[in-house]
């Protein structure tokens, strides 16, 4: 049995969907189990470049299960363009192929537009979300007002609760934030056309997983967004509505923490952010516009730039507590090549003094500074590395620099965007010794 989680480490975008398309080859399932489509997942394979913002990032092997969920708040006109998509490229052909959890909760139209006006009345105070309704959807569901997929399959209770909840939501719309209403009839029959396509995607996916694994059958688990995104652990109030770290795929699919064999964090060789909250390593210079430039940093999702700096080995160390990671993903280490020298923040310092860990006060966090300690770039191409001993030694000295920092071991490194860009030291669904 070896059942797998895959976390950002970061505050996203780490290249979580990379590293879950090059290691679905060894599980029979995948599965995302938090978020919505405020992801942007990209995966590579040859001539196509795909983004998945819903759908688990194993879709493009034909004979993998991709499931969707309970944890997962689903907008199904997403849902549907993203599966339209998907077969137009060839993939996705078999409807057996994916799995809708039917108490994943639904993303309705008044949620995306509570989310869009309630940042512009925010003003220079918003969060910066994606604007895709995911905070007020996950907000209804902890409210117990949600709606949830497998209510879309009898009319009368769908109805009703639509109709609950516009009774409530349109006097906020027009009153409190200044917009427009909805028409519950309009939304009524978009929704049933919807559940029309989508009904022979929906199951109970707990049940499921749980016969998989009790098959013997390995369980790739998919998470979005970083764990400083985390609602309870990130740095809230600039975080996402659900729990990133790795207990939110037990609950997000509904199994228990026994079934998990380990949980591999992956982070960039730097850090970026996008939208707004403390970044103490972000780099606001021509450092920074290189990273950007060299590591395509616009975002997946709402193609905003993303924020740059340097790596911040205390934010790793948290993910690896709040993760329990057995082993990191170090991705676009490429992406470095470019430099003479290469800063790793340590520690910070607040008000002259050295800080342990990362302060859980924000606005104490955003006056933090970094302390940085400085080594030697590689100043080379690394795409072609495939072996760990391919690498230039300083590189590899970078990788081991990360090791030590963090105490944990970098079993993979990532060197361009595609699969076989790719240096795999251990496959942890491979019990067997390391590969390089
Ligand atoms: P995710 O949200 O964690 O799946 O990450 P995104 O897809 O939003 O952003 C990561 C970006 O980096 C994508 O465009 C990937 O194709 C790309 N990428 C992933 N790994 C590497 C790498 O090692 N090198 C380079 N240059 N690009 C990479
Ligand atoms: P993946 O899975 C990077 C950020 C938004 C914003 C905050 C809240 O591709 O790594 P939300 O719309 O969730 O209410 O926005 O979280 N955010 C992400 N940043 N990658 C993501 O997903 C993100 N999903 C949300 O930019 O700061
Ligand atoms: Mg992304």
């Amino acid at each position: 049995m070896a059942n797998i989680i895959i976390i950002g480490m970061q505050w996203g975008d780490e290249g979580k969907g990379k590293i879950v398309d090059l290691l679905t080859e060894f599980a029979h399932v995948v599965v995302r189990f938090q978020g919505g489509n405020n992801a942007g997942h990209t995966v590579v394979v040859g001539q196509h470049r795909v983004i998945l913002h819903l759908i688990p990032s194993g879709a493009l092997y034909p004979d993998k299960k991709c499931v969707i969920g309970n944890g997962v708040v689903v907008d199904p006109q997403v849902l549907l363009r993203e599966i339209d998509e998907l077969q137009k490229l060839g993939y996705f052909k078999d409807d057996e192929q994916l799995m809708i959890s039917e108490n994943a909760h639904l993303i309705m139209p008044y949620h995306r537009r509570i989310d869009v006006a309630r940042e512009r009345m925010k003003g220079e105070g918003k969060i910066g979300t994606t604007g895709r309704g995911i905070g007020p959807a996950y907000e209804d569901k902890i409210a117990r007002e949600g709606i949830r997929v497998g209510d879309l399959f009898d009319e009368t209770v769908f109805r009703k609760k639509l109709e609950a909840n516009l009774a409530a939501k349109n006097p906020c719309l027009e009153t409190c934030l200044r917009d427009k209403g909805f028409d519950p009839e309009a939304i009524f029959k978009g929704y049933m056309e919807y559940a029309g396509r989508l009904i022979k995607y929906v199951a109970n996916t707990s049940v499921f997983i749980d016969r998989e694994i009790k098959q013997g059958r390995h369980i790739l688990f998919e998470g979005a967004q970083g764990t400083h995104l985390d609602v309870d652990h990130g740095t809230y109030p600039f975080v996402t509505s659900s729990n990133t770290v790795a207990g939110g795929a037990c609950t997000g699919a509904g199994i228990g923490p026994t079934k998990i064999t380990e949980v591999i964090g992956v982070s960039k060789a730097y850090t970026t952010r996008v939208g707004e909250g403390p970044f103490p390593t972000e780099l606001k210079d021509e450092v920074g516009e290189i990273i950007r430039e060299r590591g395509r940093e616009f975002g997946a999702t709402t193609g905003r730039p993303r924020r740059c700096g340097w790596l911040d080995i205390p934010l790793l160390r948290e993910a690896i507590r709040l993760n329990g990671l057995t082993g990191i993903a170090l991705t676009k280490m490429d992406v470095l090549g470019e430099f003479e020298t290469i800063k790793i923040c340590t520690s910070y310092k607040y008000r002259n003094k050295r800080c342990e860990g990362v302060p859980s006060q924000t606005h104490v966090l955003k006056e933090c500074e970094p302390v940085y300690e400085e080594i030697p770039g590689w100043k080379a191409e690394l795409r072609n590395a495939r072996n760990f001993h391919d690498l230039p030694p300083k590189a590899k000295d970078y990788v081991r620099r990360v090791e030590e920092l963090t105490d944990t071991e970098v079993i993979l490194v990532s060197v361009g965007e595609r699969r076989e860009e790719t240096i795999l030291r251990r496959n942890p669904f491979n019990l067997g010794p390391r590969l390089s």
